[in-house]
This record gives structure tokens, sequence and C-alpha cells, in this order.
């Protein structure tokens, strides 16, 4: 039998409802897939900063990095929200990314059948999507120098290396291969200069991967086009501040951002975490939906591990629980047989995946 140890980082907000429900799951296909987790918890993010005065402890990156993945949750909060810059939840999770070298973020957005009624969008244009935003995830504005402020002006540069660029290229086109064979590339390289850089080197890398079509867009086009037929997109290959914006527009088509997982993955340890935030105003109260959690626990047997058949057993039984009508508050008004709490969902997943 084959140990996999998990950082746990559960973090602020529904973070710790969220993550235990993950667990409930793994631990359900492990015992019909002869694989066995050992877990250690971490803190990160408020929770952190209030504990050790840091929202980043060594400690969290020392767990971290001698774990096979990092499984994690949300983090931050109104009451953190007047801390100076570099205590605040956020820089730390920031930090982690960094540290732990995690360059490329992989946020598919994909519509459920079940749920083809809770998009904002029509049936008729979300049907079928099935898309993975390339995000690359330790650069550009987020990271860039010089930054910073006085009283009367704020400035951060949006910087990338060819290297940062060729890197990140290389792991959408292979994700490309494994799928319909489409990158589409965004930046703004009509106005920015490091735009146009990104698109000569993906253009270059692209050749290395001649059965794969590539094609560049706008990035104001790009979040028009989302919108009007989001069908026409891949993989969209994308910087930090782009990808982070494209990603949370992505999971409206699919009705909630609760069912969208994500994959941060690089040299080291990846970090597997739901696009969404620690939505302080529902924590505690278990209508969070525990879903998006789950399937980042999925894509971390399939990326980290390699274990695609307990993954499958995971995706399998989020579809089934859907189709079978149960949901969570977020969803309650779209076909629901049956409104159950964050546990309730949680329980109801792990019983079909461990079958
Ligand atoms: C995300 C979040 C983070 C980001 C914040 C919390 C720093 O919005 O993971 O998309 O901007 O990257
Ligand atoms: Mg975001």
């Amino acid at each position: 039998m084959k140990t996999y140890k998990i950082a746990l980082i559960k973090g602020d907000g529904i973070g710790p409802e969220i993550i235990d429900e993950a667990v409930k799951v793994l631990d359900a296909v492990a015992s019909c897939c002869d694989i066995e987790f050992s877990y250690e918890e971490a803190l990160m993010g408020g929770c952190a900063y209030d504990i050790t005065g840091d929202p980043l402890p060594q400690e969290t990156i020392n767990i971290s990095l001698n774990s096979d993945a990092v499984l994690f949750g949300a983090i931050g909060g109104q009451k953190w929200d007047s801390l100076p810059r570099e205590k605040r939840p956020e820089s730390g999770l920031l930090r982690f990314r960094k540290e732990l070298g995690v360059y490329a973020n992989l946020r598919p957005a994909t519509v459920f059948d079940e749920l083809i009624n809770a998009s904002s969008l029509k049936p008729e244009v979300v049907k079928g999507v099935d898309l993975m935003v390339v995000r690359e995830l330790i650069g550009g504005i987020y990271f860039g120098e010089p930054k910073g402020r006085d009283e009367n002006r704020g400035w951060n540069t949006m910087v990338y290396t060819r290297e940062e660029i060729v890197r990140i290229a290389h792991q959408a086109f292979k994700i490309a291969m494994t799928r319909s064979k489409r990158v589409c590339s965004i930046d703004k390289a009509n106005v920015l200069d490091v735009s146009q850089l990104w698109r000569e080197v993906v253009t270059e890398v692209a050749r290395e991967y001649p059965e794969v079509e590539l094609s560049h867009m706008y990035v104001d086009n790009a979040a028009m086009q989302l919108i009007r037929d989001p069908r026409q997109f891949d993989v969209m290959l994308t910087g930090n501040i782009f990808g982070d914006i494209l990603s949370d527009e992505a999971s409206m088509l699919s009705g909630s951002i609760g069912l969208l997982p994500s994959a941060s993955v690089g040299a080291k340890i990846g970090v597997y975490e739901p696009i969404h935030g620690s939505a302080p105003d529902i924590a505690g109260q278990g209508i969070a939906n525990p879903i998006a959690t789950i399937l980042s626990a999925s894509m971390m047997l399939r990326y980290a591990l390699g274990e695609n058949e307990a993954a499958d057993k995971i995706d399998n039984a989020v579809k089934r629980a859907l189709k079978d009508g149960y949901r969570t508050k977020d969803l309650a008004q779209y076909d629901a047989k049956e409104v159950c709490s964050t546990s309730e969902m949680g329980s109801i997943i792990a019983n079909y995946a461990a079958k």
C-alpha cells in the first residue's frame, strides 16, 4: 500500500469546513484504491497571523516542502484588511506560491449538464463548455519591481522574462496535447511591450508543438468572447493578472464559483485549491459548497500523485451527486431534489466515491 503525505492548509473563513469534506472524500477513495494518506496541518493567512504574527510562518513552508502535495482551503477576511500589506493574508499566499515555485495555475471551467440552468448565461451558450485557463502565477504585475506608493502616487510594474514565458507556454501546450489541441494566448500586445514579448515567445514555443493550433487574442476581446461564445476556447494561456480576472469570469459559466477547482504546479510541490475565496460572510454556517475543494483533491490525485483511478472515482461521484439532485444552498434553486449542508454533501460524495 502506498502512503502519501498531504499538507493541509485550511486557512480562514469557510476554509476549514471545505477541507474537512475533501479529506472525507480522499479517505473514502483511499480504502478502495489501496492507498493511504497521512495529513499534516499547517497555518496560513489571517489565522496564522493571529497566532504567530506572520501570515506565512516558515514552518508552513517546511511542512509543505516535506509533503507530496498541498491541499489548500482559502485565506483572508475583513478582519485583517487594515493590516500593513506584508502582514495581510493575501501577501502570505503570494509568498507561498513564490517559495514553492508554482508558476502554473491550472483552472478548468466545465459546465455540468445537471446544472445547465444555474449559469447566468443561456443554456445553449454554455452547454458543453470545457476549457482550461493556464495562468502564470509567480510573475507579472503581482511581483514586478519597482512597486510601491507614497501619498500621491502608487505604482506596480508588469514584467515578464523570456524564461518565465517559455516555461508557462510549455505547460499550456502540453496540457493542450491531452485535450482538443487548441491554445489561445491572451495578452494586450496592442498596448503593452511586455505583451509583445509574450506573444513572440509563445509563438516560438508553439513551433515545438506542430499539432497544436495557436491563436492570440487581446484580453478585452477575450473577456467579451468568454460570455459571447465560451465553447470556442480550449486552453487559454495568460499572465498573472489577466488570468486572475478571466478565471473568475469563466467560473460563472458553470453557475457557482463553489464548483471550480485549481492546481498550482511548478518545479517542486503542487498546491491544490478551490478558486473561490474564504467567504467569511457564510463561514461556520454549514452552507458552503465543498465541491470545488473536493475536485481540487481529485486534481491533486491526478497531477501530483498519478492516482488516476481514485481521481476518476471522485469526479464521477461529484457528477452523480449532482445528477441525483443533491445541492448545497448556492445551487438550491436549480433542479434540487434535496438541499444539503456542507458536510452532508461531503458524505454523499464520499459514499458514491467509495463504491
Ligand atoms: C486567486 C486570488 C488571489 C490572487 C488573491 C487572494 C491573492 O484572487 O487565487 O485568484 O489574486 O491570485
Ligand atoms: Mg482571483
